[in-house]
Order: C-alpha cells, then structure tokens, then sequence
C-alpha cells in the first residue's frame, strides 16, 4: 500500500468553534505548547491562522498517545480527531478556538525540531535582537510578528486597489541604476562589464517616475524599494520600501484630497477605523515657531510662545545679550507640570543641553504666587505679559529658552516632546495626521558652504517667488514640496516638479552643481524636459513607517521581515560578506589592505 506523506487539512487551527462539534477534522501545523498530565497529552498546535488544544488520551480508541508523548516544542504534525465542546470550566475566552478542543485518534510527526533557541510561544520573551535576527525563521513563527507581516500585505492590497480604482499604472523601475539625490549616500554596485563603472541602488525612483510622466503614463505608481546608506534609527532601514506616486496635470490639492482618501480607506479596512479628512495643514515656518519641529505631534498640545517683543527692554542679563545678538526668547506654559520637583528640573536642564540650551530659566505659578531663581529679574510688567501670552494658569510651569532661533526653538520643541513623554501624553491609537507646507527652497550649508535642496532639486519654487532665484534672496524661496506628518513622524514626502529645463538649470546652478555636473549626472532629465514635459508633481509614503504607526509599534524591524541591525547587517545570512578574490578581480577593483581579513592579507 502507498505511504501517506500527508494528512491534508480539512480546517486551520484559527476556524473551529462550538459549531464543528462532532465533526471529524483535520489539522497541520507546530507543536506550540505541550503538556502532560498523567498521561493525558495536551498540545497547543499553530498554524498561521491561530490555535487549537488538541488532546490525546490513553483511553481513545486509536491510540494515539504512543507517538505523543515524543512531541516537543516546534515538531510538525498532521493529526485526525474529533471536535468537542470544553468542560465549562476549561473554557478559554481569550481563544478563538477557546469554547473546543479536538480529541486526537491519529498523529502523523512530519518533522521534528531541534529545542528552538527562541521562546516562540512565549510573546514577552525578551530575547535579544541578535539572537531574533540570527534566527529570524523561528521569531516570524511568532503569531505577533506573523500578525505585523500579514496586516502589512493587507496595507499593500488595500493601497493597491485604491490606486488602481484611481487610474494609477503600477510600473516597475530599475534597481540598478545612476544615482538619484535624495540626500544620503548611494549604495554602489560595481559593473563587471563596463569595468571602473558603478550602478547606484536607487535612493528612490524619483527620477525615473518624473520621466514616466515625459512619457505620458500621467498616473504612476509602484511599491518601490529604497535604498540609503545613511545612520539607522528606529524609523530607518537601509533598504526600505515606499508607496511612490506620480502624476500630471495635477497641483497640490490634487495629491492632497487623492491620498487623504487612501490613508482613510486603508485605516477603514485595515483598522476599521474613521479617520476625519481632509487633513490640517500648516506652514513649515509655523509648524517651526509652534512645535520646534517640521514633524510636529499633535496628539497633545503645549504649543511654543515666541516671547522675545516682551522682554525687547529687558534688565534681565541673559535674555539681554541673545536679544543683542538678535536671537530668540520663547516659552511653554506646561500645563499642571508646576509639581516638578529641582531634581526634575535638574534633568529637563540637561536634557535640553544636548540640543544647545546654554540653559532653561522656568517659573512656577505655584499657589502663593511665581516661583523660580529667574523671578528676581523680571519686571511685574515683563511677567504679566508672559503669563497673559503664554495662558499659563496656578499649577503650571513656564519654560523659556533664550538661543539663536534653531536652538532656541528646536530645544524647546524636544523639551515639548519630553514633558509629552513624562506624563504620557499621548496614545498609540490616537491618530493625528497634519500636512506641512510652505518648505524653503534651500537650506544653507555651514559645513559645505553652500545651499542645499530641502526637498530635492526637481522641485518646483512658488511661482511668485521664481525672480527671487535672480535676485539672490535664496533664503526667502518657498518651494512646492509637502510632507505628511503623523504623531511625530514623516510619515511621505513630494512636491510638485520643475518641467521646464531651465529652471532646472538655474536651481542646478544655485545648489552647485556645475553645467557640466548637471549635464553628466542629468543630462537624460534635462534632455527630456525638452521634448513636452507635462507639469507633474508626486509623492512617496514610506510604507515601513505607516505599518508601524497603525500598529503601535516602536520600530519599524517589526514590520519587515528580514531587517537589518543598526549596524546594516543581516544576522541571519550575514550580509554583507566578503566575496572571493576571483569576482573582485572580475570586477577591476581592489579592496585596500586594512580591510581584508588576515588569511587573505596573506594571499596578497
Ligand atoms: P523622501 O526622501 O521624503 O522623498 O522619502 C519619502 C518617505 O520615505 C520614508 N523614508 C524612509 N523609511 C524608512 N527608512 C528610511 N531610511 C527612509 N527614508 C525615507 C519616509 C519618507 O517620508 N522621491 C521623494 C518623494 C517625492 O518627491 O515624490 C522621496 O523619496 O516615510
């Protein structure tokens, strides 16, 4: 008689209610738990849809408990049983298959398992990163994280639907590619055939969707991977992946009112819930001079007062000398925080250091009246105003800082997010999202000495402050970027394009790039612009980020599932390696001494 490889599932181990009682099933899946009590085998056995207790007993009539009691952790099965109903008090409300278990009469092991160096079973193991990444395979198997990758395929299906409802062509671009700007380094790919020759991974297909809209495809879209050589943090990978969008004939209320529908549509389904559109919207200037910051969160509010017309005449030595050096005065009124103790004043002191405070003058508005070592050097009028401006209230701490006016506002608009932090102000189901506008154009460079794009270079200034690129008042141009904020983070960025090709050459010239720079690195782009270029304008979401956000997650390593360390590397397969001498040479490079290890220095 052939062999049975397979018992093949008739059900998921996430499906069997009370209704299936009496049905003979069966099921595949891991041994997530096991116990035995005197005999009595109980398993917990996972499949991707959830669990199911499944039970061998001794007095079944096929038994089964033989092969049983060799189960372990994370062995592979098929077994055949009956469904039934719990004894009452063996209910597990909060199961999904909690009301049954299934009275097991046959058990096929389909593989064993090592004992697992994870506690899949166990969802607040706190096993280091390095021991989850190296074994990546068995932390997926976690029904937390396999929740995390299967709610990000829904995100992609949901935005894929909508965008294709909305005419929007999916098309892919190239990985290998010629670097596109985006502000960090390029990840390089060196050419074997055209040796001395590199490909840059696209930092973003940026150049090649505007090309797209040249070539009369008018909406564009692609679930594209990125690829940046920059400093990790939780909320970047190397590699990344953005919804990227482009379209013609389209302005800025265009992008805004189609994508607001796509994130609603995406937290209905996905979520299921309402999110209220359309979306605030604030200039980039304000969203600086109210929240520090071109990201703000306003899940809570303790906006920034800029204060400095109150104290223009000021005795008070410290806020004097920024005032002289035309720098900035601004405060917080933080609302019921007046309990603070020194100590915590103490922190909040040093914390706002790291952002370059020389220092945080606060004043208590206790129950007798304003405390605080700065009081003496207020006039009663300077501390009228600043209570009237700032709508402190008694219970309250006002917190100012005198700095030049990045310092002053940035450190500010930390120290906001600090306090937010301390009295847990904000939730992770509380979605505030919030376009920002009105960018600058350039941003200058102390470091090189020379203006930068704050967006990139292919976007469009404001039309009216175009003869202001002639003028030389760089600083003063708006550009037609904007960027989508929610609770803190960028959650996507665009703009709208220059088409003409010389406003691009003039916004080349500007940023340093030379007309022969500008015409190695773009000359396709610039070619191109003259053959009909449509206005065009787009946007890119990172995906990675709005999976992490709808979660409540920290990081956005939950949401991929083969991320990198913050170091850029792949534990599990140990990415990036070294490579045999044969494909460097292949390549026509040379890796410099110090970096080969000492077998292959010997080589040499
Ligand atoms: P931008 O550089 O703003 O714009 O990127 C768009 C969005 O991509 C996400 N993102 C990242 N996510 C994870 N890890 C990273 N290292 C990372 N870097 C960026 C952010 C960001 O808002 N081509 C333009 C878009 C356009 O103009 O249409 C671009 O790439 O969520």
């Amino acid at each position: 008689m052939k062999q049975e490889l397979i018992w093949k599932r008739t059900h998921t181990c996430g499906e069997l209610t009370a209704e299936n009682e009496g049905n003979t099933v069966v099921l595949n899946g891991w041994v997530h738990n096991w116990r035995n009590h005197g005999g009595i085998i109980f398993i917990d056995l996972r499949d991707r849809a959830g669990i199911t207790q499944v039970v061998f007993s001794p007095e079944s009539e096929e038994n089964a408990t033989d092969d049983a009691v060799k189960l372990r952790h994370e062995y592979v099965v098929s077994i055949t049983g009956v469904v039934r109903r719990r004894p009452d008090n063996m209910v597990n409300p909060k199961m999904a298959t909690g009301s049954i278990e299934v009275y097991a009469s046959k058990l096929m092991i389909l593989n064993t398992a090592q004992t697992p160096p994870l506690h899949i079973n166990d969802p607040d193991a706190s096993e280091s990163e390095e021991l989850r990444y190296r074994y990546r395979y068995l932390d997926l198997r976690r029904p937390g994280l396999q929740y995390n990758i299967i709610f990000r395929h829904k995100v992609v299906a949901e935005v894929r639907k909508y965008l294709w409802n909305k005419g929007f062509t999916e098309i892919e671009t190239p990985i290998l590619m010629k670097s596109t700007p985006e502000g960090a380094r390029d990840f390089l790919v060196p050419s074997r055939i055209n040796k001395g020759k590199f490909y840059a991974l696209p930092q973003s297909p940026q150049t090649y969707k505007q090309i797209l809209m040249i070539a009369g495809f008018e909406r564009y879209f692609q679930i594209a991977r990125c690829f940046r050589d920059e400093d990790l943090r939780a909320d970047r990978q190397p590699e990344f992946t953005q919804i990227d969008a482009e379209l013609s004939f389209i302005d800025e209320n265009d992008i805004y009112s189609i994508f607001e529908d796509m994130i609603k549509i995406v937290f209905k389904k996905c979520l299921d819930l309402e999110i209220k559109t359309p979306f605030p919207r604030m200039s980039f200037k304000n969203a600086f001079r109210t929240y520090g910051t071109d990201k703000p969160d306003l899940r809570f509010g303790l906006p920034i007062h800029d204060v400095t017309d109150i104290f223009k005449t000021t005795e008070f030595k410290v806020f004097k000398s920024i005032i002289g050096e035309n720098g900035n005065i601004a405060a917080i009124a933080a609302t019921g925080f007046a309990d603070l103790t020194r100590k915590n004043i103490d922190k909040l002191t040093s914390f706002v250091s790291i952002f370059g405070a020389k220092g945080l003058v606060w004043l208590r508005l206790a129950e007798n009246g304003v405390e605080g070592p700065a009081v003496k050097f207020l006039s009663k009028t300077e501390m009228d105003t600043l209570i009237e401006k700032t709508e402190a209230q008694k219970g309250d701490m006002i917190f100012i800082i005198a700095a030049a006016e990045k310092t002053c506002f940035t450190s500010l608009g930390q120290l906001r997010l600090e306090l937010g932090r301390m009295r847990q102000l904000t939730s992770n189901d509380d979605y505030k999202f919030l376009w920002i506008n009105e960018f600058p154009m350039f941003e200058f460079s102390e470091q090189e000495q020379k203006y930068a794009a704050v967006h990139h270079p292919f976007t469009s200034p404001v039309q009216e402050d175009i003869p202001l690129l002639e003028t030389g008042d760089f600083h003063k141009v708006r550009s037609r970027a904007y960027d989508l904020v929610l609770n803190g983070f960028e959650l996507g960025g665009g703009s709208i394009r220059i088409h003409q090709k010389e406003l691009q050459q003039s916004v080349f010239k500007l940023l340093g790039i030379s007309q022969k720079e500008a015409e190695r690195k773009f000359s396709f782009l610039l070619n191109a612009l003259t053959y009909g270029a449509p206005p065009h304008g787009g946007i890119a979401f990172g995906l990675d980020r709005i999976v992490m956000l709808m979660l409540g997650l920290e990081s956005i390593r939950d949401t991929i599932a083969f991320p990198k360390t913050t170091a850029g590397i792949s534990l599990m397969d140990n990415a990036p390696d070294t490579v045999s001498e044969t494909q460097i040479n292949e390549l026509g490079i040379e890796i410099k001494k110090e970096y080969l290890k000492d077998g292959e220095k010997e080589k040499i």
